[in-house]
C-alpha cells in the first residue's frame, strides 16, 4: 500500500484558510469540494482531513491522522501528548480572562468564589489551581462573551486576538493564561516512512516561514561606497553585485530580515544608496 500522510486540518475556523494555504505553498495541492472531509493530495503523498477542531488531537493520538495543524491552545486543553513540529506563524491568539468593562478589577483573586465561563475547562483550572483560586467553572462550548451579559458567570475566559469581541460585548481582558498560535503537531509514534514524507513536508514550511521572514531588496550603490554599502547588509552570506549602465554605479541584490529591515534602509541611504526596491520572497532555501 503506497504511504501517505495522513494530515488532519480544521474544517472550519480561525485556522482553516491559512492552514490550506500553507500546504498549497508547499505544493500539497488537492481539490476538495464543498463538504468533502477526506481528500488526496495530487501532488504529494499526503491526504487531507477537515474535522473538528476539538475533534483533532485526538485523532491524531489514536493514529487516525499522523500529523494535523492545531492551535497550540487546542493541544494544550486536550492535555498535551501530541510533538510539536514547527509552530507557524498565524493564528496567533491568547487566552485569557476577562470581566464586564466596569468590574474593578486588581488581581487574579478577584475570581475566587466567582462564576467564570469558558471553553478551556482543563486550562483553566490549572490555571486557577496554581494560584490558589477557588471559582466555579462553566463550560459553554461558544458565545462565551455573552455569559457575564446574561447572568451567567461573573467573568470569561476565552481566546482574544484583536480584542474586538470583547470591546463589542462590553468585557475588558484583565489576565492573560497562556499565548498561542497554529504548529504542526504529529503523532509520536510515526512510523519512518511516514517521518520522511512529514520531514519532506517541514522543510518546505520553514523555506515558506524564512520567506515570510525576509524581503529581497535591490538598489543602486555609487560605486565609491559600494564596500561600506555591502557591510552595512546584514543579508546572506554575500550579496550579489552587478555592474549598471550608468558609469560609476552598480546594482545590488540582497535578502534582509525583517527584524533588520528598517534600520537598513537607513544606513544604506545614508551612504548613498537609490532606487531602493523591496520584493517580498516567496520561498528561502539556505
Ligand atoms: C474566537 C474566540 C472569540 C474570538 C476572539 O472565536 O472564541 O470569540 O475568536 O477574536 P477577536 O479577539 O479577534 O475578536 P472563533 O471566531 O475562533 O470561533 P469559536 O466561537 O468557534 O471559538
Amino acid at each position: 500500500m503506497e504511504n501517505v500522510l495522513k494530515i488532519a486540518i480544521q474544517k472550519s475556523g480561525r485556522l482553516n484558510e491559512e492552514s490550506i494555504a500553507l500546504l498549497k505553498k508547499c505544493g500539497v495541492k488537492f481539490n476538495n469540494g464543498k463538504d468533502q472531509l477526506r481528500v488526496k493530495s495530487h501532488t504529494f503523498s499526503a491526504e487531507l482531513y477537515f474535522l473538528r477542531n476539538s475533534d483533532i488531537p485526538n485523532y491524531v493520538m489514536d493514529g487516525i491522522a499522523d500529523v494535523a495543524i492545531l492551535g497550540e491552545n487546542t493541544v494544550i486543553e486536550h492535555g498535551g501528548g501530541l510533538d510539536l513540529k514547527q509552530k507557524l506563524g498565524f493564528s496567533k491568539c491568547r487566552l485569557s480572562l476577562a470581566v464586564p468593562k466596569d468590574t474593578p478589577y486588581s488581581g487574579i483573586e478577584f475570581f475566587n468564589g466567582k462564576k467564570i465561563a469558558t471553553s478551556y475547562v482543563t486550562t483553566l483550572s490549572q490555571h486557577l489551581a496554581k494560584h490558589n483560586i477557588k471559582s466555579e467553572i462553566h463550560k459553554i462550548s461558544g458565545s462565551v462573551e455573552i455569559a457575564p451579559n446574561i447572568g451567567l458567570a461573573e467573568g470569561i475566559c476565552d481566546l482574544v486576538s484583536s480584542g474586538s469581541t470583547l470591546f463589542k460585548n462590553g468585557l475588558k481582558e484583565c489576565e492573560i493564561i497562556l499565548e498561542s498560535e497554529a504548529a504542526l503537531f504529529a503523532n509520536p509514534n510515526i512510523s519512518a516512512e511516514k517521518q520522511e514524507i512529514l520531514d519532506k513536508l517541514l522543510f518546505r514550511i520553514s523555506a515558506i516561514l524564512e520567506a515570510n521572514h525576509n524581503k529581497y531588496v535591490l538598489l543602486n550603490a555609487p560605486n565609491d561606497k559600494l564596500d561600506e554599502i555591502v557591510k552595512a547588509l546584514p543579508g546572506m552570506k554575500s550579496p550579489t553585485i552587478l555592474p549598471l549602465a550608468i558609469e560609476g554605479w552598480s546594482s545590488v541584490h540582497t535578502a534582509i530580515n525583517e527584524n533588520d529591515f528598517w534600520d537598513s534602509i537607513d544606513k544604506l541611504k545614508s551612504l548613498g544608496a537609490e532606487g531602493i526596491l523591496v520584493v517580498p520572497i516567496e520561498k528561502m532555501i539556505l
